[in-house]
């Protein structure tokens, strides 16, 4: 009966072997034969009903049985395995003809064009850059730069406070004071970096980078502000750009100005974009205060100097037509191609 048994086992489990045709079959008929409640285990269980005389030849067939089995499933598994390579292989060919991917290549964001340019044409002129931190003690942003606690130039810049005397600067000017701290004259420096105020509208970001300038000597005048500037306007707008200086007023500068160039839109004649004045204004600046330099231990008597800031994203604005701001900080790639 049992040799029946053996027999009939044997037949069907090598023809479902060799009809596999995964080899995750494979696994499945290893765990219906050869695994602990399988085919084979059940037979060893029914060797108790075997004559005792019986059981060695028994079990040998048994053995026997599973040796078959193993062996079988095993070549089967390796021809399997070699044919599933082979068709996973030719699936993944490469076609090493096909033309690639390109690549988008990126561009500079037009704020940090107009700083290369800017920095270009000042560098020129023997400027050095020399950069302050954004987070920034009330003493360098305001104080030392004649702007006491109680000015009301304070309300024209609305300031982020960190803690008491700590702020995001609101202007690069306080880099004028640190510079002043740590050299001495002569010095000719530029400043760029970001700045921030609580401000947002089409013309205003809560961040905007400005660019400051500096030059501290014996002999320094109006003159020298006014040569200097409009040499950098004429390059960085165009060669027949016109300057002016108007009178202003900022706490750090006596006297100051500000700087309008000729609209490049109608060259002077009255638009939309210069309000029907033919002017832009592009920048503040002024001859340093006897008050900073006094504050930085510059001796007025000796020494005098000029100043500059200017914002990049009116530059740019102005030079590429730009109507908005916040174009320039949405991150539109579609925007950001153009330049
Ligand atoms: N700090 C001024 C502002 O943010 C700009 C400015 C004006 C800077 C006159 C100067 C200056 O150095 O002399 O509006």
């Amino acid at each position: 009966m049992i040799k029946e048994k053996i027999a009939d086992l044997r037949r069907q489990a090598l023809e479902v072997v060799k009809e596999a045709r995964l080899s995750k079959d494979l696994a499945e008929l290893r765990i219906k034969y050869l695994g602990k409640s399988g085919e084979i285990t059940s037979l060893l269980k029914g060797m108790r009903e075997v004559p005792s005389d019986e059981r060695p030849m028994v079990g040998k067939l048994v053995n026997d049985l599973r040796e078959a089995i193993e062996n079988a499933i095993g070549s089967k598994e390796n021809q399997l395995k070699a044919g599933e390579t082979e068709e996973r292989l030719k699936k993944e060919t490469i076609d090493v003809t096909l033309p690639g991917i390109k690549l988008k290549q990126g561009g500079l964001h037009p704020v940090n064009l107009v700083r290369n340019e800017l920095i270009e044409a000042f560098s020129g002129l023997g400027f050095k850059v020399f950069e302050g931190p954004e987070i920034e003690l009330d003493y360098y942003n305001f104080k030392q730069l004649n702007i006491p606690d109680d000015h009301p130039a304070r309300d024209m810049q609305d300031t982020f406070y960190i803690n008491e005397g700590i702020l995001l600067r609101t202007q690069t000017s306080a880099g004028q004071i640190r510079c002043m701290e740590k050299e001495k004259p002569p010095i000719k420096v530029l400043s760029p970096g970001r700045v921030y105020r609580s401000d947002y509208d089409a013309t205003h970001s809560p961040m905007f980078h400005q660019m400051e300038g500096l030059v501290v000597d014996k002999g320094i005048t109006l003159c020298d502000l006014k040569g200097v500037l409009e040499a950098v306007c004429k390059k960085v707008f165009a060669p027949d750009v016109k300057t002016r200086l108007r009178p202003s007023y900022f706490p750090f500068t006596e006297p100051s100005v500000e700087i309008d160039v000729s609209c490049s839109e109608c060259g002077g004649k009255g638009c939309s974009l210069c309000k029907g004045t033919g002017w832009i204004e592009i920048l503040g600046a002024g001859m340093v205060n006897r008050v900073v330099l006094e504050n930085c231990g510059v001796d007025p008597d000796v020494y005098s100097g000029f100043a500059f800031g200017l914002g990049l994203e009116r530059i740019a604005m102005l030079k590429y037509g730009i109507p908005d701001i916040r174009y320039l900080f949405d991150n539109d790639i579609r925007f950001l191609k153009q330049f």
